[in-house]
């Protein structure tokens, strides 16, 4: 699948398929300098809790090398804006402390370990309207990350910057071209990527976290907000991709188009512009028909479809 694909050195390297890992030689691995109270294996990583004297971390450790490449970011993100999120009342984003490769090959890092509740899981598509009184607190969130300077090194996949309208439409793009042609014809989702195409142009480079979802999101004490995975954050994003992004995955994911469709009342009436908006949800419509195509043989699209009337009715 082209559109998980990313290139290092010259080589095509797949972030998206999970790889296995051995836990007895990755407990063994970490207990040199820790006591491995847990480890989880969670899909494309493992993750665990480990503890030196009375501190508790978090180890996140991909489970190939092309995952590798964006936990990499995720842990430069994590160094770059933790530290500008800790002077805000608005979000924590855990600190790092270490980092570097099990085996060679597979990243890890160890991190700050939050204490806290995510807002709800992925799979928690009961009523979510408890959102909408926390939404004020998650636009301000939004809103912060894209003041965030955050400077990939080197060796980042995001090193070379891009212009971030490029960026936006061909990421469109490949998302389109991972659709089977059949479900791009029958659902007419072109008609999505014109959107993207007559808008992209008015859309200001902005940070972005670039997987904002209430499964990232932690209720921490003094009424912060706790983000993780930044797996996907970008120095050359677009303004409104993660809010946008936020409510397309309330929408199709949670299953919840009221809920989603109220935030986006509640972001018209703060002031927010409509064809901007309509412009990223539109590119997040695209994604959302490819995230259901490789949800396997069941796959159903009505909510993918009812997300893009909506968008087309903005
Ligand atoms: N810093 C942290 N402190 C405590 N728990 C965390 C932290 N980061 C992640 N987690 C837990 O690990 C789970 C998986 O983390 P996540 O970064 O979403 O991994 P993935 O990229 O595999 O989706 C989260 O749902 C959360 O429960
Ligand atoms: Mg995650």
């Amino acid at each position: 699948m082209d559109a998980f694909l990313i290139k290092k050195d010259d080589a095509l390297l797949d972030y998206w398929t999970p790889g296995k890992l051995d836990l007895a030689e990755v407990t063994s691995y970490f207990q040199k300098n820790y006591r491995v109270e847990n480890l989880f294996e969670q899909g494309r990583h493992i993750t665990g809790i480990l503890h030196e004297e009375d501190e508790t971390y978090f180890l996140k450790l991909a489970t190939s090398p092309g995952i590798s490449i964006l936990t990499q970011n995720e842990a430069e993100w994590n160094k770059s804006v933790s530290t500008q999120a800790s002077k805000t009342d608005t979000i924590t984003i855990p600190h790092v402390y270490e980092a570097g490769y099990f085996q060679k090959k597979f990243f890890y890092y160890i991190s700050e370990y939050l204490q806290g509740e995510l807002l709800c899981s992925h799979t928690d598509t009961r009523n979510q309207s408890a959102l909408l009184p926390e939404f004020e607190n998650i636009v301000q969130a939004a809103e912060l990350v894209t003041t965030f300077s955050f400077v990939p090194s080197e060796s980042n996949l995001y090193a070379k910057s891009e212009n971030h309208t490029s960026y936006f439409k061909d990421r469109a793009l490949r998302w389109l071209n991972g659709i089977p042609e059949q479900i791009r014809s029958d659902y007419r989702v072109t008609e999505l990527t014109g959107v993207v195409d007559s808008g992209a142009g008015s859309l200001d480079k902005r940070t972005r976290h670039g997987d904002f979802t209430p499964w990232h999101m932690m209720k921490l004490g003094g009424g912060k907000l706790g983000l993780i995975d930044g797996e996907h954050a970008l120095p050359h994003g677009v303004e409104y991709y993660d809010i946008a992004y936020f409510i397309q995955r309330v929408f199709v994911v949670l299953q919840n188009p009221d809920v989603a469709k109220q935030m986006v009342v509640l972001l018209l009436s703060k002031g927010y512009d409509k064809e901007k908006l309509r412009t990223v949800l539109a590119a997040r419509g695209v994604g959302g028909y490819l995230d259901v195509s490789l949800s396997g043989p069941e796959a159903d699209f009505s909510l993918a479809n009812e997300f893009q009337n909506f968008v087309k009715t903005l």
